[in-house]
């Protein structure tokens, strides 16, 4: 009997807690496997004391019996693969033969982190060459000069290929007429190439055929459907397909198999680097001030007086500080704002969610500590004089989308040491009705504190 696979991914703008769920999950599946982006992800997880921070190798190192898949939609940066291999096995935590890269991924070069740092200006990349890696793989040549590198080439000549990795770089060199030193970065990336290339998988149908023995899959999304290239806020968004049906290009499996479809969100939305946020406290302001700040600009301010402010801008910073919203991966201050049930919609329509999991539950008490001392949310969109219920096509035209803001009771108390649903105040058990209406989608659990075991399933 062939076993069957699943998809979760984050409906937002990322952030929203997925690696918390999948591991709740994860008893249900013997694979976990990425399908888009790179080293751009980021999620730290924890158990028994010990701390990993994530950026490519997919959730659930700490099942021991897991198998991890590093599909062939996703793009490798191996120094940095090498690096969280290295953490990861200084835990006691084995990933030999359990970590699987597909062949086909393609490597992220050294002369793509230099074209994203140069080139990438007001999107706010995370500057891992993301962007560059996955349009070379696109273009495919250029002039005769080979673009598109992957892993399993590595692996067949590793000459010829790190020979056509010097070249690209020595291109960009020249281009930009920078400093870099070539033979240094060359020398670092071969080494750290024969780190890892034993978990260069060259069989392209490894995930059929473990599928086919009765395994089951789950595939985690990265970076989230509103950052998705095709569907999400163009330009300022990521460049791989985020969105559901991704996982079936970019995680070599075919789609027969597919079962379920998960869906994150979180209750206080974020976001991190520019683009349309309709919901943002501060607006504008917000998205200029948190281009150019840091976390330590605002780590020492009265966090309290900041949420009680009449100033909505003013507001975002409080909630900021008491959610502690603070990239992973770049330590840049997020966006906040209000939970967007029409874009929650409009991604659970898009995306096919059978179920929402509802993230940071437990910070909603944090609204009664607001100069409205309620729950904001979005529940319609306005553009000129016309109703819409979907995200708009173009982003200049998302950015004139005037939202409708009700307000609702909200809970004060701690929800964090709950046990069971029926304990849940009832503020946010109509909160959760309220949602599963309006996107017509159940709600399979919601996230009750910031701790491993800090849910409740409905
Ligand atoms: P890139 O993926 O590094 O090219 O960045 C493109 C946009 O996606 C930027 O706004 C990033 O901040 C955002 N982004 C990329 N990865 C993540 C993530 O894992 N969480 C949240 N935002 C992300």
């Amino acid at each position: 009997m062939a076993g069957y696979s699943d998809v979760l991914i984050g409906l937002q703008y990322g952030d929203e807690g997925k690696a918390k769920i999948i591991d709740l999950l994860a008893n249900d599946y013997e694979i976990i496997a990425r399908f888009n982006g790179g080293c751009n992800a980021g999620h730290t997880i924890e158990k028994n004391g010990i701390r990993l921070a994530l950026h490519q190798i997919p959730s659930g190192v700490f099942y021991p019996n897991k198998t991890l898949y590093i599909g062939s939609g996703c793009v490798v940066n191996i120094d940095k693969l090498k690096e969280e291999i290295k953490d990861v096995e200084k835990e006691g935590i084995v990933l030999k033969n359990r970590l699987h890269i597909s062949s086909l991924a393609s490597v992220v070069q050294p002369h793509h982190i230099i074209i994203d740092s140069l080139t990438a200006g007001s999107i706010g990349t995370t500057k891992n060459g993301i962007g560059p890696c996955y349009a070379d793989r696109a273009a495919r040549i250029s002039k005769e000069r080979l673009l598109n590198i992957r892993m399993g080439d590595l692996l067949e000549d590793e000459d010829y290929y790190f020979g056509k990795i010097e070249e690209n770089l020595k291109a960009t060199i020249e281009q930009f007429e920078i400093d870099f030193d070539l033979s240094k970065t060359m020398a670092t990336l071969k080494d750290d190439f024969n780190a890892i290339k034993e978990f260069v998988e060259v069989d392209t149908l490894f995930m059929d055929k473990q599928i086919n023995m009765g395994k089951n899959v789950l595939f985690e999304g990265a970076q989230s459907f509103m950052l998705d290239v095709t569907k999400g806020t163009i330009p300022c968004v990521t460049s791989s397909n985020t969105q559901v049906g991704a996982a079936y290009v970019g995680g070599d499996l075919n789609p027969k198999y597919h079962r379920k479809t998960f869906g994150v969100a979180k209750v206080i939305m974020s976001r991190v680097g520019n683009g349309p946020f309709v919901s943002e406290f501060g607006g504008e302001k917000s998205e200029k001030y948190c281009m150019y700040h840091k976390r330590e600009d605002e780590s020492g301010r009265d966090a309290l007086a900041l949420l009680a402010s009449e100033d909505d801008f003013e507001m975002g910073i409080g909630m900021r500080l008491l959610s502690n919203e603070y990239g992973a991966s770049t330590k840049r201050p997020r966006r906040t704002g209000a939970f967007d049930l029409v874009q929650l919609n409009y991604a659970v329509k898009t995306n096919g969610i059978d179920e929402l999991f509802l993230t940071k539950c437990d910070l909603l008490n944090l609204y009664t500590k607001t100069n409205k001392q309620k729950m904001p949310l979005i529940t319609k969109y306005q553009l000129d004089d016309q109703k819409i219920d979907f995200v708009p096509a173009s982003s200049r035209t998302y950015y004139r989308v005037q939202p409708t803001i009700e307000y609702r009771d909200i809970f004060s108390g701690d929800i964090t040491q709950l046990e069971t649903v029926e304990e849940l105040p009832r503020e946010l058990k109509e909160f959760v009705k309220e949602v599963e209406d309006y996107a017509n989608c159940k709600v399979m659990g919601i996230g009750t504190g910031p701790e491993r075991n800090d849910y409740l399933l409905f």
